[in-house]
Protein backbone atom coordinates (compact mmCIF):
# COMPACT_ATOMS: atom_id res chain seq x y z
CA UNK A 1 0.00 0.00 0.00
CA UNK A 2 1.35 3.57 -0.56
CA UNK A 3 1.41 6.06 1.60
CA UNK A 4 -1.04 8.30 -0.28
CA UNK A 5 -3.52 5.71 0.86
CA UNK A 6 -5.62 7.27 4.04
CA UNK A 7 -7.89 4.21 4.90
CA UNK A 8 -7.27 0.78 3.40
CA UNK A 9 -10.37 -1.11 4.45
CA UNK A 10 -9.76 -5.35 3.29
CA UNK A 11 -12.44 -8.02 2.81
CA UNK A 12 -13.94 -7.09 5.94
CA UNK A 13 -17.18 -8.73 7.20
CA UNK A 14 -18.84 -7.99 10.71
CA UNK A 15 -21.97 -9.18 12.52
CA UNK A 16 -23.63 -8.12 15.62
CA UNK A 17 -25.32 -11.17 16.27
CA UNK A 18 -25.95 -14.23 13.73
CA UNK A 19 -26.22 -12.56 10.39
CA UNK A 20 -23.33 -10.44 8.88
CA UNK A 21 -24.36 -6.52 8.58
CA UNK A 22 -21.41 -6.14 6.22
CA UNK A 23 -19.71 -8.42 3.92
CA UNK A 24 -16.42 -8.63 2.36
CA UNK A 25 -15.96 -4.83 1.86
CA UNK A 26 -13.20 -3.75 0.06
CA UNK A 27 -11.99 -0.33 -0.79
CA UNK A 28 -9.16 2.42 -0.44
CA UNK A 29 -9.51 6.29 -0.14
CA UNK A 30 -6.62 7.86 -1.02
CA UNK A 31 -5.62 11.23 0.76
CA UNK A 32 -7.11 14.37 -0.44
CA UNK A 33 -9.93 12.56 -1.51
CA UNK A 34 -13.89 12.97 -0.64
CA UNK A 35 -15.81 9.89 -0.42
CA UNK A 36 -19.71 9.96 -0.40
CA UNK A 37 -20.98 6.51 1.50
CA UNK A 38 -24.22 5.88 0.92
CA UNK A 39 -27.00 3.20 0.96
CA UNK A 40 -30.29 2.42 2.53
CA UNK A 41 -31.47 2.71 6.19
CA UNK A 42 -29.86 -0.29 8.13
CA UNK A 43 -27.32 -1.49 5.70
CA UNK A 44 -24.47 -0.74 7.56
CA UNK A 45 -22.99 2.36 6.68
CA UNK A 46 -22.75 3.49 11.19
CA UNK A 47 -21.45 0.22 11.33
CA UNK A 48 -18.53 0.67 9.28
CA UNK A 49 -17.48 3.48 10.18
CA UNK A 50 -17.19 2.01 14.00
CA UNK A 51 -14.93 -0.88 12.11
CA UNK A 52 -12.70 2.19 10.43
CA UNK A 53 -12.66 4.06 14.33
CA UNK A 54 -11.72 1.24 16.23
CA UNK A 55 -14.55 0.63 18.27
CA UNK A 56 -15.84 -2.62 16.44
CA UNK A 57 -14.12 -5.27 15.72
CA UNK A 58 -14.53 -7.13 12.50
CA UNK A 59 -14.89 -10.57 12.81
CA UNK A 60 -13.04 -11.32 9.14
CA UNK A 61 -10.75 -8.69 6.97
CA UNK A 62 -8.64 -5.65 8.21
CA UNK A 63 -8.38 -1.95 8.18
CA UNK A 64 -5.65 0.50 7.90
CA UNK A 65 -5.63 4.10 8.70
CA UNK A 66 -2.47 6.38 7.20
CA UNK A 67 -0.43 2.65 6.26
CA UNK A 68 -0.88 1.27 10.09
CA UNK A 69 -3.53 -1.85 10.77
CA UNK A 70 -5.80 -0.06 13.36
CA UNK A 71 -5.14 -2.49 16.37
CA UNK A 72 -1.67 -1.19 16.08
CA UNK A 73 -2.81 2.53 15.20
CA UNK A 74 -2.29 4.96 18.07
CA UNK A 75 -2.42 8.53 16.35
CA UNK A 76 -6.53 9.06 16.19
CA UNK A 77 -6.00 12.71 16.79
CA UNK A 78 -5.17 12.56 12.81
CA UNK A 79 -9.17 11.25 12.61
CA UNK A 80 -12.10 13.69 13.21
CA UNK A 81 -15.20 11.74 13.47
CA UNK A 82 -18.98 13.53 14.25
CA UNK A 83 -21.37 11.01 14.13
CA UNK A 84 -25.42 10.77 13.16
CA UNK A 85 -26.67 11.83 16.75
CA UNK A 86 -24.51 14.87 16.93
CA UNK A 87 -26.74 17.29 17.19
CA UNK A 88 -29.30 16.34 19.27
CA UNK A 89 -28.34 19.28 22.29
CA UNK A 90 -31.33 20.55 24.32
CA UNK A 91 -32.05 24.27 24.91
CA UNK A 92 -30.79 23.87 28.28
CA UNK A 93 -27.02 22.54 27.89
CA UNK A 94 -25.02 24.89 30.05
CA UNK A 95 -21.95 26.06 26.83
CA UNK A 96 -20.95 28.06 24.47
CA UNK A 97 -19.97 27.49 20.66
CA UNK A 98 -16.60 28.50 22.10
CA UNK A 99 -16.58 25.63 24.60
CA UNK A 100 -18.10 23.19 23.00
CA UNK A 101 -15.06 23.34 20.19
CA UNK A 102 -12.68 23.59 22.53
CA UNK A 103 -13.40 20.64 24.05
CA UNK A 104 -12.18 18.99 20.70
CA UNK A 105 -8.78 19.64 21.76
CA UNK A 106 -9.15 19.16 25.88
CA UNK A 107 -10.24 15.98 25.69
CA UNK A 108 -6.93 15.43 24.48
CA UNK A 109 -5.06 17.43 26.77
CA UNK A 110 -7.05 16.82 29.59
CA UNK A 111 -10.18 18.49 30.80
CA UNK A 112 -9.59 21.69 32.94
CA UNK A 113 -6.45 22.82 31.47
CA UNK A 114 -6.11 25.85 30.27
CA UNK A 115 -5.55 26.45 26.58
CA UNK A 116 -2.55 28.21 25.07
CA UNK A 117 -3.17 31.43 23.18
CA UNK A 118 -1.77 29.33 20.22
CA UNK A 119 -4.94 26.85 20.97
CA UNK A 120 -7.36 29.41 21.31
CA UNK A 121 -6.31 30.64 17.92
CA UNK A 122 -6.71 27.17 16.43
CA UNK A 123 -10.44 27.30 18.52
CA UNK A 124 -11.19 30.74 16.31
CA UNK A 125 -10.20 29.61 13.48
CA UNK A 126 -11.85 25.72 13.55
CA UNK A 127 -15.09 27.97 14.15
CA UNK A 128 -14.27 30.31 11.52
CA UNK A 129 -14.01 28.23 9.28
CA UNK A 130 -17.70 26.65 9.57
CA UNK A 131 -18.66 29.95 9.63
CA UNK A 132 -20.05 30.29 13.26
CA UNK A 133 -17.45 33.24 14.35
CA UNK A 134 -20.72 35.07 15.30
CA UNK A 135 -21.82 32.58 17.51
CA UNK A 136 -18.74 31.80 19.09
CA UNK A 137 -20.06 33.06 22.84
CA UNK A 138 -23.65 32.06 22.18
CA UNK A 139 -25.27 28.72 23.97
CA UNK A 140 -25.09 26.06 21.76
CA UNK A 141 -28.60 24.75 23.06
CA UNK A 142 -30.08 27.98 21.38
CA UNK A 143 -28.71 26.78 18.29
CA UNK A 144 -30.63 25.18 15.01
CA UNK A 145 -29.66 21.79 14.71
CA UNK A 146 -27.97 22.21 11.45
CA UNK A 147 -25.98 25.14 13.02
CA UNK A 148 -25.22 22.78 15.59
CA UNK A 149 -23.79 20.57 13.43
CA UNK A 150 -21.07 22.93 12.36
CA UNK A 151 -20.19 23.54 15.79
CA UNK A 152 -19.63 19.53 16.03
CA UNK A 153 -17.77 19.86 12.69
CA UNK A 154 -15.35 22.79 14.23
CA UNK A 155 -14.91 20.61 17.38
CA UNK A 156 -13.55 17.59 15.03
CA UNK A 157 -11.21 19.87 13.00
CA UNK A 158 -10.06 21.81 16.11
CA UNK A 159 -7.17 19.61 16.51
CA UNK A 160 -6.06 19.26 12.61
CA UNK A 161 -7.30 16.16 11.64
CA UNK A 162 -6.20 14.85 8.48
CA UNK A 163 -9.21 12.64 7.96
CA UNK A 164 -12.49 13.65 9.23
CA UNK A 165 -15.24 11.29 9.20
CA UNK A 166 -18.80 12.54 9.17
CA UNK A 167 -22.06 10.24 9.87
CA UNK A 168 -24.94 12.21 8.02
CA UNK A 169 -24.14 15.93 9.00
CA UNK A 170 -27.15 17.42 6.84
CA UNK A 171 -29.92 15.48 8.11
CA UNK A 172 -31.96 18.19 10.13
CA UNK A 173 -30.50 20.51 7.73
CA UNK A 174 -33.07 22.26 5.07
CA UNK A 175 -32.46 22.61 2.06
CA UNK A 176 -31.91 26.09 1.75
CA UNK A 177 -29.18 25.61 3.88
CA UNK A 178 -27.51 21.65 2.67
CA UNK A 179 -25.89 23.85 -0.15
CA UNK A 180 -24.09 25.72 2.40
CA UNK A 181 -23.14 22.98 4.13
CA UNK A 182 -21.93 21.60 0.95
CA UNK A 183 -19.68 24.32 0.60
CA UNK A 184 -18.46 24.45 3.71
CA UNK A 185 -16.85 21.12 3.01
CA UNK A 186 -15.71 21.70 0.03
CA UNK A 187 -13.51 24.30 1.45
CA UNK A 188 -12.33 22.08 4.39
CA UNK A 189 -11.38 19.24 1.41
CA UNK A 190 -9.82 21.35 -0.93
CA UNK A 191 -8.21 24.82 1.14
CA UNK A 192 -7.39 22.51 4.33
CA UNK A 193 -6.77 19.20 2.51
CA UNK A 194 -8.54 17.13 4.60
CA UNK A 195 -9.43 14.02 3.48
CA UNK A 196 -13.74 13.34 3.53
CA UNK A 197 -15.74 10.26 4.61
CA UNK A 198 -19.37 11.79 4.22
CA UNK A 199 -22.47 8.92 5.07
CA UNK A 200 -25.12 10.79 3.43
CA UNK A 201 -28.65 9.83 2.01
CA UNK A 202 -28.41 12.84 -0.71
CA UNK A 203 -27.28 10.70 -3.68
CA UNK A 204 -28.18 13.34 -6.31
CA UNK A 205 -26.16 16.51 -4.89
CA UNK A 206 -23.67 14.34 -3.81
CA UNK A 207 -22.07 13.04 -7.29
CA UNK A 208 -21.18 16.47 -7.99
CA UNK A 209 -19.46 17.80 -4.81
CA UNK A 210 -17.45 14.35 -3.93
CA UNK A 211 -14.37 13.17 -6.08
CA UNK A 212 -15.56 9.07 -5.03
CA UNK A 213 -18.78 6.96 -4.16
CA UNK A 214 -19.21 4.17 -2.23
CA UNK A 215 -22.67 2.71 -2.22
CA UNK A 216 -23.26 -0.18 0.83
CA UNK A 217 -25.87 -2.45 1.45
CA UNK A 218 -24.47 -5.03 3.81
CA UNK A 219 -22.04 -5.70 0.59
CA UNK A 220 -19.79 -2.54 -1.41
CA UNK A 221 -22.28 -2.49 -4.57
CA UNK A 222 -20.60 0.48 -6.58
CA UNK A 223 -17.13 1.67 -5.07
CA UNK A 224 -15.21 4.28 -8.05
CA UNK A 225 -14.70 7.87 -9.07
CA UNK A 226 -17.84 10.25 -8.80
CA UNK A 227 -18.26 10.66 -12.39
CA UNK A 228 -18.32 6.92 -13.12
CA UNK A 229 -21.12 6.67 -10.40
CA UNK A 230 -22.96 9.74 -12.46
CA UNK A 231 -23.02 7.73 -15.63
CA UNK A 232 -24.96 4.51 -13.67
CA UNK A 233 -28.24 3.64 -15.10
CA UNK A 234 -30.91 4.60 -12.73
CA UNK A 235 -31.86 0.98 -12.27
CA UNK A 236 -28.86 0.04 -11.35
CA UNK A 237 -29.86 1.84 -8.12
CA UNK A 238 -33.15 0.41 -8.36
CA UNK A 239 -31.98 -2.70 -7.43
CA UNK A 240 -29.71 -1.47 -5.32
CA UNK A 241 -32.08 0.25 -2.75
CA UNK A 242 -34.52 -2.01 -3.74
CA UNK A 243 -37.60 0.32 -4.69
CA UNK A 244 -37.56 2.95 -7.72
CA UNK A 245 -35.13 6.16 -6.92
CA UNK A 246 -34.86 9.18 -8.53
CA UNK A 247 -31.30 10.24 -9.09
CA UNK A 248 -31.64 14.03 -9.87
CA UNK A 249 -28.56 15.25 -12.72
CA UNK A 250 -27.14 18.73 -11.54
CA UNK A 251 -24.61 18.60 -14.01
CA UNK A 252 -24.60 21.81 -16.32
N1 LIG B 1 -25.58 -2.36 18.46
C1 LIG B 1 -26.24 -3.15 17.59
N2 LIG B 1 -26.58 -4.41 17.91
C2 LIG B 1 -27.21 -5.22 17.03
N3 LIG B 1 -27.54 -4.85 15.78
C3 LIG B 1 -27.22 -3.60 15.40
C4 LIG B 1 -26.55 -2.68 16.27
N4 LIG B 1 -26.36 -1.53 15.63
C5 LIG B 1 -26.87 -1.70 14.39
N5 LIG B 1 -27.38 -2.94 14.25
C6 LIG B 1 -28.00 -3.49 13.02
O1 LIG B 1 -27.01 -3.52 12.01
C7 LIG B 1 -27.57 -3.12 10.76
C8 LIG B 1 -26.80 -1.94 10.21
O2 LIG B 1 -26.99 -0.82 11.04
P1 LIG B 1 -26.26 0.57 10.79
O3 LIG B 1 -26.58 1.45 11.93
O4 LIG B 1 -24.85 0.31 10.50
O5 LIG B 1 -27.00 1.05 9.45
P2 LIG B 1 -26.92 2.46 8.69
O6 LIG B 1 -26.58 2.16 7.28
O7 LIG B 1 -26.03 3.39 9.43
O8 LIG B 1 -28.43 2.96 8.75
P3 LIG B 1 -29.04 4.47 8.83
O9 LIG B 1 -29.03 5.00 7.42
O10 LIG B 1 -30.42 4.25 9.31
O11 LIG B 1 -28.21 5.25 9.75
C9 LIG B 1 -29.05 -2.84 11.02
O12 LIG B 1 -29.77 -3.97 10.66
C10 LIG B 1 -29.10 -2.61 12.50
O13 LIG B 1 -30.33 -3.01 13.03
MG1 LIG C 1 -26.30 5.19 10.34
Amino acid sequence: MNTETVLQVDHVSFRYEKENVLEDVTFSVPKGAFLGLVGPNGSGKSTLLKCILGLLKPQNGSISLFGTPIAAFKEWHRVGFVSQKANSFNTGFPATVYEVVASGLTAKLGLFRFLKEKEKQAVREAIAAVGMSEFANQNIGELSGGQQQRVFIARAIVSNPELLILDEPTVGVDVQHVQNFYNMLDELNQRLGITLILVTHDIGTITEKVTHVACLNKHLYFHGKAAEFAELQEHDFSTFYGHHLHVLSHQH
